[in-house]
């Protein structure tokens, strides 16, 4: 297949990008470039040995995202679109609804919009855990109701409502909802990696930083929480997982009848977060310093993922460790102290 991924300079979009050249299809990356730095893309190429075709483009923009697809379809055309790219900050998106709420959605929207002007009728969706709200049960399955605490989870449920209402009306759709839990670890060869602008938001970015000396001391929000040692419980997935997650959606859209699929990605396991930090500390062979701080406002206790339904109906499974996903974010970290060059 020939896909176009939107937000392919990003994280989980560029060990994506390499996992669908690695399958035997090719790539069109779509990037505007605000949360992902241009040198990704040299390094994209010099690991698939390929090159590969880039637009640097605002997908809020129709008219422009419109053009874009128009003009593939009149070359080597698409097949398929995997839409990675949006905001995802949680804190900020508090602080900043409006600019979530309109980059979100009108990035979705054009891109949905332009794929049917197209004539492309195959869509992979980032949706998130976040879509479980604070649903009492930690194990999360598919069928369970979706709801959201800050207004980014609200993107993400909203956006998978939009894409069901699409696939009742016109079910020559192939949609796939992809619910991730939390990624983290990085492309074996250390080239690429997680590389957050600013303060980073999420544990492992964090651990990292601590670790080459760029933070003195993890703050751990909360240790009181009802669980194994106090800390929050999370299932964190290698993004070489997740990224072959998206390859057998992408494939398996092909073959089935339904419009609409929604499948979470995730081990099925939970790790505290003083369980992270000492596998952390394990792998890198570096202490991690840290000291307990108040709960983080909106922050659950526990929850990770069901993935009996992507076991059963796309035959994956995340197979990395949390030693694996320890030490590659290590290498990735290590060997590229201040992220990816200018
Ligand atoms: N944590 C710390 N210190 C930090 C950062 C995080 O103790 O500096 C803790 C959190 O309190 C939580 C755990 O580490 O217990 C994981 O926190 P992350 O911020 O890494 O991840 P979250 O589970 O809070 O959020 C992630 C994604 C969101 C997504 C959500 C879905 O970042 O985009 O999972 O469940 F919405």
């Amino acid at each position: 297949m020939r896909v176009l991924v939107t937000g392919g300079a990003g994280y989980i979009g560029s060990h994506t990008v390499l996992q669908l050249l690695g399958a035997g299809h090719s790539v069109v990356i779509a990037d505007d470039f605000s949360n992902a730095k241009p040198s990704v893309i040299g390094r994209l190429e010099e690991l698939a040995g390929v090159s590969i075709p880039v637009h640097r483009v605002d997908l809020s923009d129709y008219p422009a995202t419109a053009e874009l697809i128009a003009a593939e379809q009149q070359g080597e055309g698409i097949d398929a679109v995997i839409h990675f790219a949006g905001f995802k900050a949680v804190g900020e998106s508090v602080d900043k609804p409006l600019d979530y709420y309109r980059n979100n959605l009108d990035t979705t929207l054009s891109v949905l919009e332009a794929m049917r002007a197209g004539g492309v009728r195959t869509f992979v969706f980032s949706s998130s855990a976040t879509v479980y709200g604070e649903n009492p049960v930690c194990e999360r399955t598919e069928d369970m109701p979706t709801s959201a605490t800050n207004p980014y989870g609200w993107t993400k449920v909203m956006i998978e409502q939009i894409l069901r209402d699409l696939a009742v009306a016109d079910d020559s759709w192939r949609i796939g909802v992809l619910r991730y839990f939390n990624p983290v670890g990085a492309h074996p060869s250390g080239r690429i990696g997680e590389d957050p602008s600013g303060f980073p938001n999420n544990l492992m970015p964090f651990v990292t930083q601590v670790a080459v000396g760029r933070r003195q001391e993890l703050s751990v929000f909360g240790d009181d929480y009802d669980t194994v040692d106090g800390t929050g419980v999370r299932d964190y997935i290698h993004v070489e997982d997740l990224a072959a997650g998206h390859i057998a959606a992408l494939e398996r859209l092909g073959q089935i009848d339904a419009p609409w699929s929604v499948w979470n990605l995730g081990t099925g396991s939970g790790v505290s977060v003083l369980q992270m930090v000492a596998a952390f500390a394990a792998a890198s062979g570096r202490e991690i310093p840290y000291r307990i701080a108040p709960r983080r406002p909106g922050d659950l206790a526990a929850n990770w993922a069901d993935p009996a339904k992507a076991h059963r109906e796309l035959g994956w499974r995340a197979t990395r460790t949390l030693d694996d996903m320890c030490a590659d974010s290590w290498r990735w970290q290590s060997q590229n102290p201040d992220g990816y060059p200018d």
